[in-house]
């Protein structure tokens, strides 16, 4: 099965074409021939040497080789699969889908992006799609908001837009995103739930946290939050949505970093967490041109998400994207990691229900952990 929040189709094209922007380290995928190497003596050797310089071209070295065996213990009991829905709402709405595209209501705009799993056709008639404020054209001549099209009036980057009254941006980039992933809302509501109930200080570390929502969120719940990124642009971003959203007064701290090396550095530094959310892309790289891939970081960063939790954790929860992977690939991954601690490890998909027809569009893959 392949999942598609569609960082890939377009963009990898994208990417291969030469367009890719520094700040957008999550949209080149290429196979990185140093870390075709490490693949190679991982094969031969067996156990995992991080640290040792056969790591791709991380540019700082590790601190210690980071050795993964399997977790003993009982394994946590399993729910799947959970198919976590997105319904239309006053905020978002997707509001058609067929023929390759979407067509989706962000506050104030319909926007047209390009679908590639809308296989189907479309329901509503043409007038409707007609209407749209914005249409990604993804033409390579251009960049940022060129590779959009407005039909009624020139729009400008960005946009005022609510996710549960959480007021923040949405913008138009180059790569077709528009600031936020809707279909994580699910996991923010049950993030939410999860530190109102446990009526006790929370910390949560959200890794490859992009423009900001899910820690906006956390932080309006009560929690600390630590919010990581390898792109400043991004960051940026997230900044501005803090302030927009009124919550800059919560206790945020945005890092530009690399994803691994920063849950490295906390392992070390004896730092915890009782909430950890990753969303990796399946390629993408730090600030300082760490390579991150998917299929063979995933396990080291999944390993380093238990050893940083509190010892009375809330949940983990790992989202995937444009790979070509089942949700059952994970389900087994975060299952084996979390053996000895009890709770249940939930799997599935986050899938986008349609307004128009009540077509399921699938998004993304994720696992979670919840104690
Ligand atoms: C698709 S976004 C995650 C979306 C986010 N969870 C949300 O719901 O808004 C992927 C993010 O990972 C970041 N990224 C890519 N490689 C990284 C790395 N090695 N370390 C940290 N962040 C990275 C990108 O800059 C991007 O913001």
């Amino acid at each position: 099965m392949s999942s598609a929040r569609v960082c890939c189709a377009g963009e990898c094209a994208v990417a291969e074409a030469g367009h890719v922007a520094p700040e957008m380290p999550f949209l080149k995928p290429f196979r990185d021939k140093r870390r075709d190497s490490r693949s190679h003596q991982l094969a031969k050797g067996g156990a995992e040497l991080r640290g040792t310089g056969a790591s791709g071209n991380r540019t700082e070295p590790k601190a210690a080789p980071r050795v993964l065996s399997r977790r003993d213990g009982a394994l946590p009991a399993e729910h799947l699969p959970l198919i976590l829905e997105v319904a239309p709402n006053a905020d978002y709405a997707l509001l058609d889908s067929g023929a390759g595209q979407k067509l989706e209501q962000y506050g104030p705009y319909r926007i047209v992006r390009p679908e590639g799993q809308a296989i189907w056709q479309k329901a509503l008639p043409a007038k409707d799609w007609d209407r749209a404020d914005a249409i990604f054209t993804g033409d390579t001549d251009e960049e940022g908001i060129g590779r959009w099209r407005f039909p009624k009036t020139p729009l400008g980057e960005t946009w005022p837009m609510k996710h549960d009254g959480i007021d923040y941006l949405g913008r138009f980039t180059s790569f077709r995103h528009v600031g936020v992933f809707p279909e994580q809302a699910s996991h923010w509501d049950h993030m939410a739930g999860l530190i109102a109930a446990a009526k006790r200080p929370v910390k949560v570390l959200n890794l490859f946290g992009y423009t900001g929502l899910a820690s906006l969120v956390a932080a309006r719940a009560g929690a600390e939050v630590t919010h990581v990124d390898a792109s400043k642009k991004a960051i940026g971003w997230a900044r501005e949505n803090q302030e927009m959203a009124g919550l800059s007064q919560k206790p945020i701290r945005w890092i530009v970093d690399d994803a691994l090396k920063f849950a490295e550095r906390e392992e070390r530094r004896g730092s915890r967490y009782d909430i950890v959310l990753f969303d990796p892309p399946a390629y993408g790289r730090g600030p300082r041109g760490e390579v991150w891939q998917l299929f063979e970081d995933l396990p080291d960063l999944t390993d380093l998400c238990r050893s940083i939790l509190t010892p009375k954790p809330l949940a983990v929860v790992l989202t995937a994207y444009s790979i070509r992977a089942s949700f059952f690939a994970m389900h087994a991954l975060m299952r084996d990691t979390f053996a000895g601690m009890g709770g249940t490890v939930e799997s599935g998909e986050l899938i986008i229900r349609e307004k128009s027809a009540g077509r399921a569009l699938s998004t993304s893959l994720f696992s979670r952990w919840v104690a």
